[in-house]
Order: C-alpha cells, then structure tokens, then sequence
C-alpha cells in the first residue's frame, strides 16, 4: 500500500513538473555529421514550432521527425538562409509530401545583400523563389521586438536583418530569437557574428539575451565575441556542432584545423557553464 501511495505521489509529482512546461524543445542531431542548425518544439497543446532545420541532406530525419508529432507546423523560424539553415526546408517547401506549414517567420534580404556572398545566392534565391510560391503565410520582418505566443509557447525576435553589416554579410544578418516558457527560456543566436551579437547588446533587447540555454553561435566558433559571452548570462550551452567543428579536425587530428571551437571551448569554461548539449556527442537533446 505504502508504495503505491509513493508511486502515486511521484506520479503526480511528474504531472505537475509537465504542466508546467510550456513547451518541449528537441535539438536534432546531424545523421550525417555535418553543420545542419535545427531545433523542434512541441508546445503544451500539441502545436509544432521548427527553428531553422538544417542542411538538404538532412531533411530525410527532420520530415521524420516532423512526421512523427503530426506533420503539421504552426510557425517555421528561419534564422538566415544559409544552405546549412534553409537547406532542409527548401527541399520540404519543393516536396512537402503531406507536411502542412502554417506560417513561416524570416527577415528577407535585399538583392544587394543576397549577392554579397557569391557562393550562397544561389540557393538564397532558390528558397526565395520556392517561398514566395509556396501558399505559406510568410511573415517578413524588417525590425526586431515581434513577440508571438502559440499555447505556452513564447518568441520574440531580437535581431534582424542588417543590411549595413557588410562584413560577413550573411551570418551578421542572422535573426536573433528568444524562445521561453514559464520555466525556461533559450536564445537562438543563429549564426551572428561579432557585429550582429555586439548590436543587440547595445539594443533595448539586451537584458533579453540573459537565458538559462544559449545556442552558441555559428556551431560554435566565429561567431559572438568573447565579450558578447562575458556580458550576457546563460547557465548552459547548446551547440549545433559535429564532431568535425567540435575538434578543430579537418582530417589531420585534434585542434590541427583553423576553426576557433577550443577558443570559444575556452570562454565557455571561463565563464563557469557547466551544461553543454552536443549534437554530434549528445545526439537528440530533449528540453522540458
Ligand atoms: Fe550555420
């Protein structure tokens, strides 16, 4: 009898924790190793919210994934349309096979901007063209403090795109997105660089940067500066890394590549975070 009173009391314990939650948020791992930056939730009514989605080779998990929680997306955030960002969500918009998406959030470029990186305006254009004749609510924002709420779900978009960063055109240009419910909050910062991250820390939107889960920018190397991370306050770290970009290995061994992850490794230490979620070592991380 005592036990089961126990077990009774525990299960009612787990329901209160769950009520609470307004949200579950998935980080999905690369099933090819590779940079994709994908984030799923499912709020406490059922909805489904996708952060960016990750590279066209990695859509066959992600429409699975989709799939799996109905196949239905209320909101689609897209950060900036790299390959590694836009990628997966091109393919879906060009073959949705049953997928619905309700409406999908961005901040467009300017053709100016768009051609500031030659190597990306193809597929750039390539969403563009599959958007804008996709029948999907698209919602094109051109200044930051947009707030949405869907169930127990909140967003607000910190950042946008900024046509006169022309230093690394494409990541300065990232959106910014603080993601929170009544127990947790998480700021996407996509792939933001010193400038974009620098900007919002001299904004109205700054204290909005503190969060208990930071995605670190750019999977972790290149992307906000050291004083950007010693400013803002977060409690642990998500990375959408491979094992490639975690190790600095481009085929040579450990910390032999020229990306920067040990140094961001670094700060990361220094400041004292303690919580790391890696997809290439965690796999799928689920939040609560
Ligand atoms: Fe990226």
């Amino acid at each position: 009898m005592k036990r089961i009173v126990g077990l009774l009391i525990l299960a009612l314990f787990y329901m209160s924790v769950a009520a609470q939650s307004g949200f579950t948020m998935w980080q999905i791992p690369s099933h090819v190793n590779t940079i994709g930056n994908s984030y799923v939730f499912r709020t406490d009514k059922g909805r489904v919210i996708v952060m960016d989605g990750g590279t066209k080779d990695e859509t066959l998990f992600l429409k699975g994934f989709i799939a799996a929680l109905g196949n239905e997306v209320e909101a689609w955030i897209v950060s900036h349309p790299h390959d590694d960002h836009i990628g997966a969500l091109t393919a879906i918009l060009e073959n949705p096979q049953g997928m619905r998406i309700h409406k999908i959030y961005h901040s467009r470029f300017s053709t100016d901007l768009l051609n500031a990186e030659a190597d990306a305006a193809k597929s750039t254009i390539e969403f563009y063209n599959v958007l804008d004749t996709s029948h999907i609510e698209v919602i094109n924002l051109t200044k930051p403090g947009l707030t949405v709420k869907i169930d127990g779900l909140n967003f607000k978009i910190l950042s946008v795109t900024n046509e006169e960063l022309r230093i690394n055109p494409y990541n300065n240009s990232s959106m910014i997105v603080r993601v929170w419910d009544k127990r947790k909050s998480i700021v996407f910062l996509g792939d933001a660089g010193v400038e974009c991250g620098n900007k919002v820390l001299n904004s109205p939107y700054r204290k909005e940067l503190d969060c208990d889960y930071l995605q670190v920018a750019h999977h972790g190397q290149q992307g906000c500066s050291e004083q950007f991370y010693k400013m803002i306050h977060f409690n642990a770290c998500l990375w959408s890394t491979p094992s490639w970009v975690w190790n600095n290995d481009q085929g040579k061994g450990t910390n032999t590549g020229n990306l920067k992850t040990f140094e961001t490794r670094r700060w990361m230490d220094e400041i004292g975070i303690k919580e790391h979620h890696v997809t290439w070592r965690d796999g799928l991380f689920m939040l609560n």
